[in-house]
């Protein structure tokens, strides 16, 4: 055998030895990718009972994630902002309830009442509560995180 063939039967035994390497090592249903990375499928949200997580909520931790609403939103009772309504007492108001705002005629059109449930949903998906809203809002990832947020606004219902 010449140098080239003895080169080149070395190269072909390496990729038939990493082929099957890659194949002894990738665990059942798991993909490996080009990058060397694996293929993961994105998880659902896992079953949660609201009720149970406000039961156990930190209104405290939900004040300091009310940091990230309190530049559109005031919270004491009569104060106003052009940036967006006052969510003193929004638990059992009509959805569009704050008579001193503005709201766009999309979120005007919509009838609800604001429960721990309907706002869950908001922090957790914007969209799908208020489509279309002028709001701007990024999503509370953790149910914790949310809980902690409603028993927050649940805490100043009267300011
Ligand atoms: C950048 C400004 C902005 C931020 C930040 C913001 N919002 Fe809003 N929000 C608005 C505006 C504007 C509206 C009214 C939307 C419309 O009329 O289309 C609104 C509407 C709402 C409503 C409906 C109120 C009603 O009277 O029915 C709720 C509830 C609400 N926001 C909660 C929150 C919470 C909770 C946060 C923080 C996690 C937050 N928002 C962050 C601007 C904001």
């Amino acid at each position: 055998m010449d140098r080239e063939s003895a080169l080149a039967l070395g190269l072909t035994l390496a990729v038939i030895l990493v082929a099957a390497y890659r194949h002894a090592v990738a665990p059942p249903g798991v993909a490996p990718l080009a990058d060397g990375g694996t293929q993961v499928t994105a998880t659902p949200d896992p079953d949660y009972d609201l009720d149970e997580l406000l039961a156990r909520a930190n209104p405290g931790q939900g004040r300091v994630l009310y940091l990230q609403c309190q530049a559109c939103h005031p919270l004491v009772p009569g104060e106003r902002s052009t940036r967006g309504p006052n969510l003193a007492g929004l638990l059992g108001r009509p959805v569009a309830g704050d008579p001193g705002y503005g709201y766009s005629d999309e979120v005007r059109a919509l009838e609800f009442r604001w429960t721990p449930e309907q706002l869950d949903r908001l922090l957790r998906r914007p969209g799908d509560v208020l489509p279309r809203s002028r709001m701007t809002m990024l999503p509370l990832g953790r149910p914790e995180e949310r809980a902690d947020l409603i028993a927050y606004l649940q805490s100043r219902a009267g300011g």
